[in-house]
């Protein structure tokens, strides 16, 4: 038994799909989440930039006594997954998890990614797809703008914007007759009713988040590391490192209650930077 709380961070609310599964699975884990707002898109940087914010939110989160991190973000998970090396607790990253998913889910082996453009440039689902089913076909595509379409609050399915966005990005997968789609960016579940609409009824939607925190749940459980059974409901602390206001009425849409209370802010920019070691433990 171990009532520390779970760590979870992302470059923004995208790493909230794994919050929201947790809650479900895991009603009585207290969570800390760390959404980098003052620096997202962490996508469109260079690996090593991406790499030194991943490691300023993991000191932040260690810092805040967690027993358990997940990098709750497409984008740290495939370009530096390693970081995961230099902790000395579990680490939880959401390519591999999503990838077994769809694995499993795919009938006729084309399984489309769509994610960052660091995330598609890094190729990492690519390689975890092909571990499973050596013989699927991956088409990937980069959808950059998808993340700024979550951040700003406008991803029901009703947004023509967001429409648009989604027939762009994803005729080509479409024809290409894909029949299972990971969602490689967590913010993507949150447009996954507008992403629905453009594929049609029969492309499976992999939710990474969601997989991620399955893969805490069972990780936690084998362990011996869930809180007490006889602990309350579990409390999640935000934190953000930019303007509270936005990411409150986003989150608060998302999760669907007011987490106005909860939410703090954080000077992330001077915060150490969490040190690399050489040890080896694999995401
Ligand atoms: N939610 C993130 C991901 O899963 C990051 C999006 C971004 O910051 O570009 O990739």
């Amino acid at each position: 038994m171990d009532n520390r709380p779970i760590g979870v961070f992302d470059s923004g609310l995208g790493g909230l799909t794994v919050v929201k599964e947790l809650e479900v699975l895991l009603p009585g884990e207290d969570i800390v989440y760390f959404g980098d707002t003052g620096r997202v898109p962490y996508g469109t940087r260079s690996f090593e930039t991406i790499e030194r914010y991943a490691r300023q939110d993991m000191s932040f989160l260690l810092e805040m006594d967690v027993k358990l991190i997940i990098a709750a973000c497409g984008t740290v998970s495939s370009v530096a997954p390693h970081v995961g090396n230099d902790i000395d607790l579990p680490f939880i990253g959401v390519v591999e998890p999503a990838a077994k998913a769809a694995a499993k889910a795919t009938r006729n082996g084309r399984v489309g990614v769509i994610g960052t453009t660091a995330t598609i440039q890094s190729g990492a689902f690519d390689r975890a797809i092909h571990q499973f089913t050596p013989e699927a076909s991956v088409l990937s595509q980069d959808c950059p703008m998808f993340v700024h379409l979550v951040e700003n609050g406008w991803c029901t399915a009703e947004d023509p914007i967001a429409l648009l966005a989604a027939q762009r990005y994803l005729s080509g997968l479409k024809e290409q007759g894909v029949d299972t789609l990971i969602l490689g960016c967590t913010h993507f579940p949150i447009l996954r009713q507008v992403i629905a609409q453009v594929m049609g009824p029969h492309v499976t939607l992999i939710n990474t988040g969601a997989e991620a925190a399955r893969r805490a749940a069972s990780l936690l459980k084998e362990s011996g590391q869930c809180a007490p059974s006889d602990h309350k409901k579990g409390r999640c602390r935000f934190f953000v490192s930019d303007a509270v206001g936005g990411f409150n009425r986003t989150a608060s849409m998302f999760l669907g209650r007011d987490i106005r209370e909860q939410v703090s802010r954080v000077d992330i920019i001077n915060h150490p930077i969490l040190p690399s070691c050489s040890s080896s433990k694999g995401e």
